[in-house]
């Protein structure tokens, strides 16, 4: 039996409804460029987040706070050229949607009409209220992000687990309720304790997708460099690697080097 989805038809935020109300959990993973995006379609990943984290796994950077709209609308680009099937959201970096709703749209305008994406994602809950519904009123589909928002960092000064105290618990319960009234298709809900992610999900018609939040959610996501082991110091007790590319990938190039210093690379067949 196969394990993912043999429905090829593109996936929507229909689609993603449907399957949280007949139990089919939601497989969501990171991608921000075309080839690695090529192949995790092809696995048949539901949605593919083309997330800030780019920030940290691409350019390097200890934060997401650094990118810009323009990168995380190259990145965007990048991936949509790769995808057939899977639903596609690119997050709107910071600084391009918290202070001022009209620059909110704008900043969601241009991703969604320069990268052909289906949806953004935002973080926070009622402090950007405004921004999400002036989004949603221009029929752009948003998903929320709650719990540990790696773009509040500095506020947080930890990437412990968020919302273990009952006011920031009840916070977070209120704001799912509000993302989920003002229209947005789904939610992710980040390193937070897993009983609280269970009655979050179960008090929300809309797909709820955890990292770090425990299994009683709709589906699961993941940063594509990290469950694939080409990040290296990031080992949260989240994560589970599923390959070790960091060695595979020092093994070719190792092997690369040495048929080159030995003069065994190219060979006759590898010539013109
Ligand atoms: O940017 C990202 O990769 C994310 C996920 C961790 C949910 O927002």
């Amino acid at each position: 039996m196969s394990v993912h989805s043999e429905d090829t038809r593109k996936v929507t935020t229909h689609r993603l409804w449907e399957m949280k109300q007949r139990g089919e959990k939601i497989a969501m993973l990171t991608a921000y460029d075309y080839s690695m995006a090529k192949l995790i379609d092809q696995s048949g990943m539901d949605v593919i987040l083309v997330g800030d984290s780019a920030s940290n796994v691409m350019a390097g950077n200890v934060t997401t706070l650094p990118i810009t709209l323009d990168q995380m609308i190259y990145h965007g680009k990048s991936v949509v050229r790769g995808i057939t099937r899977a639903l596609v959201v690119v997050d709107m970096p910071f600084g391009s949607y918290q202070g001022n709703s009209k620059e909110a749209l704008a900043s969601a305008i241009r991703i969604m009409k320069e990268t052909h994406a289906d949806a953004i994602k935002l973080e926070g809950g009622s402090e950007i209220r405004e921004s999400i519904e002036r989004i949603l009123c221009a029929g752009i589909p948003v998903m929320g992000h709650l719990g540990l928002t790696p773009q509040s960092i500095n506020k947080f000064g930890t990437y412990a687990v968020r919302a273990r105290e009952e006011a920031e618990a009840n916070k977070l319960k209120e704001d799912a309720l509000m993302l989920q009234e003002v229209g947005c298709f789904g939610l992710v809900l980040e390193k937070i304790p897993a009983a609280l992610a269970k009655q979050v999900t179960e008090s929300v018609q809309i797909p709820v997708i955890g990292i770090g939040a425990g299994p009683h959610v709709d589906g699961q996501v993941l940063v594509a460099h990290d469950m694939l082991g080409i990040t290296q110091a990031f080992t949260p007790r989240f994560l589970r690697r599923y390959a070790n590319l960091q060695d595979t990938i020092i093994e070719a190039a190792q092997a690369y080097i040495k048929d080159v210093k030995s003069c065994d690379f190219p060979n006759e067949k590898e010539q013109y």
